[in-house]
């Protein structure tokens, strides 16, 4: 880490200069990373701008997805208060963007090279109107399963490679009287399931076609009713207490063997790895059967706001610069679950699941089966996203039938266009 330290500190000094010379500030952080295993992760950062000298300031809003982190946000900046630097995804980096409300990270990223190391699916996201805004800390992906092995190992049950022997394997874990997917009902929770489930039964084409093109026929067609369908029977499978449980709960579910799968994103991972449970050993990762070779991905960026002094802008540089430093993105990744937002990080010091989420995505990126997360701001805007939520959880709480719940998908979307 130390030889990219200096580089790190001349091109900030460099930065510096170009203005005035200012002291860094401390930064103020809004973020959501509030489990055992973010927090991990989030050490990590707020060591290494310890390290030069940058004191950190916590602005936690648990609850993932981001949503009551952008609630906050909002009232902090219509307060005329904005954090200095704001853990965001996707599309909500791009309509703060466009409200004039961040600032330019340009000089940075000209200095590091962030152009060429920074994959196009990111930089859609990262920039706005061709400047950077954002610094991209990671990528997650969402179609991805968490198995406790012990638990399969038991029941002579191996990887399921397929839907119908993910539920046969469902199956046999209920009737043994465990767990079988461990769950938590929260409207942001079913729609991290339904991105792997959509996937599923379409793959990337049904699933650009509805989540990003929004197209009525994919929306409301017959793939979206089997999509729905298989909602309808993971919800068979989870506990009568999944009802606003969070989702490092059900993590914890899966680790301590009390229930055998859970449909989570990657950040799952560091859950495992916080409670120092090993891959290919305590626990297995495999992507949502019938989702191979596509990855449904989100990113945590770091948009950085406004600020008026410069010592707050010398403390952004120093962040951005940080958070950049292919050192950092493999310690940070490695904790986190995540892979790195750059493509030249090497992947030695990842485990097995990170090693494979890698090059799911370098294979997905070349395929053309990188599509962007629905359910963490990627595929499209929050207005819609959030009708999406509205629907996906309604369904999966036994409001709606199958169809019924494909008919209200399209009339949600349209609305909120
Ligand atoms: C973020 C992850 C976070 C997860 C759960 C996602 O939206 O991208 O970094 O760990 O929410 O809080």
């Amino acid at each position: 880490m130390r030889g990219f330290c200096g580089k790190k500190m001349s091109v900030v000094l460099a930065l510096m200069a170009s203005t005035t010379m200012a002291q860094a500030e401390d930064v103020e952080v809004l973020h959501w990373w509030t489990s055992g295993g973010e927090a991990a992760a989030l050490g990590v950062l707020k060591d290494n701008l310890a390290s030069q000298g940058i004191g950190w300031v916590d602005m936690p809003v648990s609850g993932g997805g981001g949503e009551a982190a952008m609630t906050t946000l909002r009232a902090r900046v219509t307060a005329g208060n904005a954090p200095t630097a704001v853990q965001m995804l996707g599309f909500d980096i791009q309509d703060w963007a466009a409200e004039g409300a961040l600032g330019n990270l340009d000089a940075v990223a000209a200095a590091e090279g962030w152009d060429a190391v920074v994959p196009g699916a990111l930089q859609a996201f990262s920039k706005y109107d061709g400047h950077w805004i954002a610094a991209p800390v990671n990528v997650h992906s969402t179609n991805w399963v968490w198995a406790n092995k012990s638990i399969l190992d038991g029941l002579g049950i191996a990887q399921p490679k397929t839907w119908d022997e993910f539920v046969a394997a469902m199956t046999a874990v209920k009737d043994s009287g465990k767990v079988a997917l461990a769950h938590g009902g929260q409207a942001w929770q079913d729609a991290t399931v339904f991105d792997g489930v959509v996937l599923s039964v379409g793959g990337t084409d049904f699933y650009k076609a509805a989540f990003v093109d929004l197209d009525p026929a994919a929306l409301g067609g017959e793939q979206m009713v089997e999509a729905f369908r298989r909602m309808e029977i993971l919800r068979s499978f989870a506990d009568d207490n999944f009802s606003g449980r969070d989702w490092n709960l059900a993590s914890a579910m899966v680790i301590n063997g009390e229930a055998a799968f859970q449909i989570m994103g990657d950040w799952a991972k560091g859950e495992f790895l916080n409670a120092g449970k090993v891959p290919g050993q305590d626990f297995l990762c495999f992507r949502v059967p019938g989702s191979e070779g596509t990855v449904s991905f989100n990113s945590d960026q770091f948009a950085m706001f406004n600020v008026a002094s410069e010592g707050a802008k010398a403390a952004q540089a120093t962040m951005a610069a940080d958070i950049m430093s292919p050192a950092f993105q493999s310690a940070f990744n490695v904790v986190k679950g995540s892979v790195p937002a750059r493509t030249d990080v090497p992947n030695d010091a990842f485990d097995a699941c990170g090693k494979q989420g890698m090059a799911d995505l370098a294979a997905a990126s070349a395929a053309g089966k990188l599509v962007g997360s629905m359910a963490h701001g990627h595929a499209n805007r929050a207005a819609v996203k959030n009708a999406i939520y509205d629907v996906v959880t309604a369904a999966f709480n036994g409001e709606y039938d199958a169809a019924k719940a494909a008919n209200e998908l399209v009339s949600a979307v349209e609305a909120a266009k």
